[in-house]
């Protein structure tokens, strides 16, 4: 059953994970190759895993670590991780060659583009996974159109304009962008390059999620090098819920006997997971409506189905909330405890931070605290997924207090 904590605006269901089987899909060797893959793309390094020990020790927990996507491949969000993958699989498809036995510079060739032609990306996208789509195109010499829902800031816009897509700005909501972006793609014989799903369009939504076990995998090993054996608690920020999924799979596959506690976190205005959690008989739900919400990044109405089962199954808590929680977020990321690192997370990215400052701190939020078993044993594990991708209200967040916090006193 749903719970609300009204005066927060904060709803949450805690069900208990049926540990379903995992998907091959999120195999430890498949990741390897994924990782194998991004290494050999220009400029890859590993993004920072960021260990909050101040932080951790006054919020009475055992650890909390940050993996930090804001610095990935310098296009501000991990999103292109999905979509360089997808793009290359669908390059080796089309030349009916094995991605892991050929090198970046040879699908940059001229032998590939005369082999495979002209070719023209399409994407819908709230920003970060268009500029990872235009960012491979440009890689890659291809032709990337990408399609924006209303409202979108002029920032990211130009953060795709700047990779050579070319940018319609729609007068529609995200999901309604992602059916215009589809039928446009079938008008002019573009490839979609899309991070969810439906019947008929699944390799590439996979390939997507695949591409995003990257971040596991190098998270997993940078954890085990400082000393922290696994997360016991993963707070994961879903639209579509493809990242969640990915997420979620790869690492219920590699801790099996020890599952982590996952928690799905979404804003209120786009809760189309929770909303499918509260349904109960484990479909997924829409939502739909503008979707309004400062985490433009998840600002999604329709689950990515394949992503949902996985979320289903595995997940202990879903949880929806208001924009001044991400705000919360990102404000403590940006102003540290004394001897902990300050992190730049953008409105998407620093939503679990902010929830986790109301159950450590917040006595209105003690059940939900127990429930979860957060305390001194606790291992946390947050993905900072975007930096201030969206700079004039980054600013005003920080500078001028904009959406205050629900708990000042
Ligand atoms: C910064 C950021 N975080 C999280 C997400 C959520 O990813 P998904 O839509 O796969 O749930 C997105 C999606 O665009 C994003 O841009």
């Amino acid at each position: 059953m749903a719970r609300e904590i009204a005066k927060y605006a904060i709803k949450y269901l805690i069900k208990t994970p049926k540990a379903g089987s995992i998907p091959e899909t999120f195999s430890e060797d498949l990741s390897k190759k994924v990782l194998h893959f991004h290494r050999r793309l220009p400029g890859y390094q590993p993004t920072h895993l960021i260990r909050l020990r101040n932080l951790a020790q006054s919020w009475g927990v055992a650890e909390i670590l940050i993996k930090d996507e804001s610095t990935r491949f310098g296009l501000g969000a991990f999103k292109v991780l999905g979509g360089s993958y997808a793009v290359a699989r669908l390059l080796c498809q089309k030349l009916g060659i094995d991605i892991q036995t050929i090198d970046f510079d040879y699908l940059t060739s001229d032998a590939v583009r005369k082999r495979v032609g002209h070719i023209t990306l399409a994407t819908a996208t709230d920003g970060n996974h268009g500029r990872g789509v235009a960012w491979a195109a440009e890689q890659l010499g291809l032709q990337a159109m990408i399609y924006m829902p209303k409202g979108t800031a002029r920032s990211r816009v130009e953060n795709i304009r700047c990779h050579g897509g070319t940018v319609e700005v729609t007068a529609l909501n995200y999901d309604d962008t992602v059916r215009l972006c589809s039928r446009r793609a079938r008008e002019n014989g573009w490839h979609v390059i899309q991070d969810t799903a439906w019947e008929g369009y699944e390799d590439i939504p996979r390939w997507i999620m695949q591409g995003y076990m990257t971040i596991c995998v190098e998270a997993v090993s940078q954890m085990r090098e400082q000393g922290v054996n696994r997360p016991t608690h993963v707070f994961i920020q879903a639209g579509v819920g493809a990242f969640a999924g990915a997420m979620v799979g790869y690492l219920a596959r590699l801790f099996q006997d020890d599952t982590p506690c996952f928690i799905i976190m979404e804003p209120n205005n786009a809760a189309c997971l929770f909303s499918s959690a509260i349904a109960g008989d484990g479909l997924p739900r829409n939502v739909t409506g503008d979707l309004s919400t400062i985490m433009a990044g998840l600002a999604c109405g329709e689950p990515n189905p394949f992503a949902w089962n996985i979320l289903w199954d595995f997940v202990r808590c879903f949880i929806c909330c208001d924009d001044f929680v991400s705000a919360n977020g990102i404000r403590i990321l940006a102003n540290p405890l004394k001897g902990d690192e300050s992190v730049e997370a953008g409105e998407s990215g620093s939503v679990g931070v902010g929830l986790l400052d109301l159950l450590a701190n917040n006595a209105d939020f003690g059940v939900l605290k127990q429930a979860l078993k957060i305390g001194p044993g606790a291992n946390v594990l947050f993905f900072n997924t975007e930096g201030a991708t969206d700079p004039e209200n980054y600013r005003e967040i920080l500078w001028h207090g904009k959406y205050p916090s629900m708990t000042y006193k």
